[in-house]
């Protein structure tokens, strides 16, 4: 097949001069610009992303498989989102890291792509942006830090920082402490090793088709990382030449299989809002309700941390994704193509679980129905979104008092006062924090509760929000409220003390206030002042759809491709 990079490389005028010869000041022989496939490894480094701070090394092992068949790689850099420093959310820039992926792609003489991802936005931006563009493509996930210890105990990273206000309350844990718990959750390179977003999203990609096989658990510091990137490396350049490109592994069958692999992992909620948005990109028509048709009844067999016991590390030693994807094949599309042009059934034939603690069996699930259940109801006509299987049994069915909190700030302000009127039985509805109204919708849905009930022991409440969950999180928490009240959303009218019911069996959340009052309400509503009113914040607010479809910005839906038809001239 005719190479992409030929259109730079392969000509012998003034522009393929001009093409080759500024690249060459890099020292490269000039055999490198004939018919050599250029495969391009982008690269989410930064030092401001801790969770990728080993993904420049990483590159190099790539461009030593690339090399080695024949290809010739190029590293360049996109934005990079480091979940746990950049303010105010990361998930206000993902749909700009994802622009940042497409253009650069799209506008390089590249024939396939390498995404090299860890943190939680890093792999749903760079793949969204690659599929706007659809070359043959191939992630390899950074892998997560080793396990977390710290005095004796073996601590989930991110699920700590939940436990963080307890554990100074409760247990009184001093500052000196909180110190040498910091370096113990983060004692390695690698993304966060409970079943957080990062994780997540590497299950994601390995049931896409998207990884060699096995790929999603492999430690960062572990050898077999580099060995998988270097393999990575030489199959990328052979996809190049058998053309298997995005789209032609991302099918609606292999994003049902991501759903109930999502499911079997107890993976985070923001899976939905990622996946939604790659859909999107690639073209294939899929809908907040799918998450509950196709996974709510799929059986929990990971025990990981944040609703389990163990780690990604623990994980990887029972034997990683590949023996659940083993134990799932019964409901996986198995013949759904991959990236190592074997199906995903093919691939996952013969695995051995080393510890069904871990991992458990079909027959022996560790929760019957484990998916993520779509909520309905006059609280959230489009949709809102819980985990079951973190939430508390008690909560999944419950009516209560709402206490309203109108904006983050609000809420920081109010939650402690001695006198709140608030006890364990009330909802806690928290406003302004999707999509448009924060903007960006961050991971605060799971809002600690007041002092004083923690001090009393309470442990969980409903919390409500258009916002989202971080995936190490648990709780009866219901995010990704749609519309969000920044547009004038239902869940903008609520008022202290209205009754809110939910019933996660029924898939129902309502407010139960009269139709009547509610018109009044909403006859009397006005938006918020929007947070920003230039540069890119201001673009998202006016582009940025509703979480129930994927918040992605509504002009980058779809793709452009890969062909360009202008050149410099
Ligand atoms: Fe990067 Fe958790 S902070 S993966």
């Amino acid at each position: 097949m005719e190479l992409r990079s030929k259109e730079w490389f392969g000509k012998s005028d003034k522009m393929g001069f001009v093409h080759r010869s500024w690249l060459r000041n890099q020292g490269y022989p000039d055999d490198y610009f004939r018919g050599k496939p250029v495969i391009g490894i982008c690269n989410t480094w930064s030092d401001l992303t801790p969770c990728n701070g080993h993904l420049r090394d990483l590159a190099e092992v790539v461009k030593r498989g690339v090399l080695e068949a024949g290809g010739f790689p190029v590293e360049f850099p996109v934005t990079s989102l480091g979940e746990t420093i950049m303010k105010p959310t990361t998930m206000l820039f993902r749909n700009l890291a994802a622009m940042d992926t497409e253009e650069i792609i799209r506008a390089n003489p590249i024939d396939g792509v390498v995404l090299l991802t860890g943190c939680d936005k890093t792999t749903p931006s760079t793949l969204m942006g690659a599929c706007s563009v659809d070359l043959p493509t191939v992630v390899v996930p950074g892998g997560p830090m080793l396990n977390g210890r710290f005095r004796g105990e073996c601590l989930g990273s991110g699920s700590f920082n939940w436990m963080v206000k307890e554990k100074m309350l409760v247990e009184k844990y001093s500052d000196e402490d909180i110190l040498e718990a910091e370096i113990g959750v983060a004692r390695s390179a690698g993304h966060c090793m409970t079943m957080g977003t990062a994780s997540t999203m590497a299950c994601m990609v390995e049931a896409l088709g998207l990884t060699l096989p096995g790929a999603a658990a492999v430690p960062a510091v572990d050898a077999r990382k580099k060995v998988m990137a270097q393999l990575t490396g030489r199959r990328i350049v052979e996809m190049v030449k058998e053309d298997l490109k995005l789209s032609k592994i991302l099918t609606r069958q292999a994003f049902e299989n991501a759903i109930v692999v999502n499911a079997a992992v107890g993976g985070s909620t923001n899976f939905i809002i990622h996946l939604l948005a790659i859909a999107g990109r690639i073209g294939i028509d899929l809908k907040l309700e799918d998450f509950d048709t196709i996974g709510s009844h799929i059986p929990l067999l990971v025990n990981l941390k944040p609703s389990g016991k163990y780690l990604m590390e623990d994980f990887y030693y029972a034997g990683g994704l590949p023996v659940v994807l083993q134990e799932l094949k019964d409901v996986l599309h198995t013949n759904a193509i991959t990236v190592n042009g074997k199906t995903i059934g093919e691939n996952n034939l013969k695995h051995v679980c080393y510890n069904q603690d871990v991992i458990a069996t079909m027959s022996e699930p560790l929760q019957q129905s484990a998916g993520i259940a779509i909520l309905k109801g006059n609280l959230c006509e489009q949709g809102a979104v819980i985990k079951p299987a973190a939430a508390t049994k008690e909560l999944l069915k419950h009516r209560g008092r709402a206490v309203v909190f109108e904006t983050m700030e609000d809420y920081h302000l109010r939650i402690d006062e001695p006198d709140l009127d608030i006890d364990e039985n009330c909802v806690i509805v928290l406003k302004n924090v999707g999509p448009v109204g924060y903007p960006g919708m961050p991971e605060v849905g799971n809002v600690d509760l007041p002092e004083k009930l923690l001090r009393k022991g309470v442990r969980d409440m409903i919390r409500i929000s258009d916002g989202r969950m971080s995936g190490t999180a648990s709780g009866t928490v219901v995010l990704h409220v749609s519309p969000e009240s920044a547009v004038g959303g239902t869940l903008a009218l609520v008022k202290d003390g209205d009754i809110i019911e939910l019933d996660i069996d029924q898939r129902k959340l309502n407010l139960l206030v009269s139709e009547e009052e509610l018109a009044i309400r909403r006859s009397g509503w006005t938006a918020p002042e929007p947070m920003a009113t230039r540069g890119y914040a201001k673009f998202y607010i006016d582009h940025v759809q509703q979480a129930s479809l994927g918040a992605d910005l509504d002009i980058l839906q779809g793709g452009s491709g890969s062909i360009i038809t202008r050149d410099l001239h």
